[in-house]
Order: structure tokens, then sequence, then C-alpha cells
């Protein structure tokens, strides 16, 4: 009996993942994305705290502008709020409820990524200044549809 039950809880961890639908990989997808975009803002801060290099500069502001120029509409498939899927997400469901504004906080982002992308080789005062923009872009549309 207990053999079993071990069993039967092995077996139902190994299927989980092959459970997993559309939803769940909407939300890894869009997660993943996301931590892409802190993934090059990191380093861009270290630099503003540290040591200025232009290259390393211009390098992750290309990533964040190439980041940024996508559609990321697929990867808020309706039915994946954290009223939907508690737990497993922090998008509030403001997101579905003001699509329009939601798309104007990420249309933000892409202008001030863009921005980035022109200034920051140019020194450690530009980079200061484009990467604040773009970190208030970040901040405001976690404000408003993030829990
Ligand atoms: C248009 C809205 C929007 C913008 C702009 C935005 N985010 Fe987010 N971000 C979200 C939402 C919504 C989540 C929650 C995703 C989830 O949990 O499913 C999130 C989650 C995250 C996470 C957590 C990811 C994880 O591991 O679960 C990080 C890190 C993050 N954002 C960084 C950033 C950075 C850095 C920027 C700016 C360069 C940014 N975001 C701009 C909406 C936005």
């Amino acid at each position: 009996m207990h053999k079993l039950a071990l069993a039967t809880i092995a077996l139902s961890l190994i299927a989980a993942p092959a459970l997993a639908g559309p939803k769940e990989d909407a939300v890894s997808e869009r997660q993943a994305y996301f931590k892409k975009l802190g993934g090059n803002m990191k380093p861009l801060s270290d630099l503003l705290k540290g040591d200025y290099d232009a290259a390393t500069a211009q390098k992750h502001a290309d990533a964040l502008a190439d980041l940024t120029s996508t559609d990321i509409s697929g990867l808020f498939m309706a039915g994946t709020s954290n009223a939907d899927m508690p737990g497993a997400t922090k998008a509030l469901p403001a997101i579905w409820e003001d699509m329009d504004g939601f798309a104007a906080k990420y249309k933000a982002l892409s202008s001030a990524a863009a921005n980035l992308k022109v200034e920051a080789g140019k020194g450690k005062t530009e980079l200061a200044a484009a990467f604040g923009a773009v970190g208030a872009s970040c901040k405001s549309c976690h404000d408003a549809f993030r829990d």
C-alpha cells in the first residue's frame, strides 16, 4: 500500500511536465522573456556604478532594443492572469481588462530602449540618462500591471 502510494507520487511527478499545457508554456516563456530584460539591465547598472565600457554598454543596449522591438502579445494568452493561475504568475487581470493601456506601457519601453541603443555607447552620462528612462518604463508597467 505504502509502496504503491510512493509509486503513484513518483509517476505523477514524472507525468507533471508532460501535462503542462499552452497556458503554462505561455507563462514560462513570458517570465523567461522578462528575465532576459533584467539580465541586460543588470550589467548596465553595474557599468554605471563602476567603470564605464562603451562596448559592453552597447552590447546590452542592443539586446534590450532587440528584445523590446518584438511583439509580446502571444505571451499574454487569455486565462493566464494571477487570478486564473494563482501562484504561477504575477500578471494582474488588469492587463486583459486594459490591453490598450498595457500595450502603451510596452510601447513606452520600446521607445526608451531604442533611445538607449543610440545613447549607451556615447559615455557614462548619456548611458545614465537613457538607462534611467528605460528603468522608469519598466517600473511604470510593473506598478500598474504586475502584482
Ligand atoms: C508592458 C509591461 C511591462 C514592462 C514595460 C516591463 N515589464 Fe517586467 N513584467 C511585467 C509583467 C506583467 C510581469 C509578470 C510576469 C509573470 O509573472 O507572468 C513582469 C515580470 C518581470 C520580471 C520577473 C520575471 C520572473 O522571473 O518571473 C522581471 C525580472 C522583469 N519583469 C523585468 C523587467 C525589466 C528589467 C523591464 C524593463 C527593461 C520590464 N520588466 C518591463 C510587465 C512589464
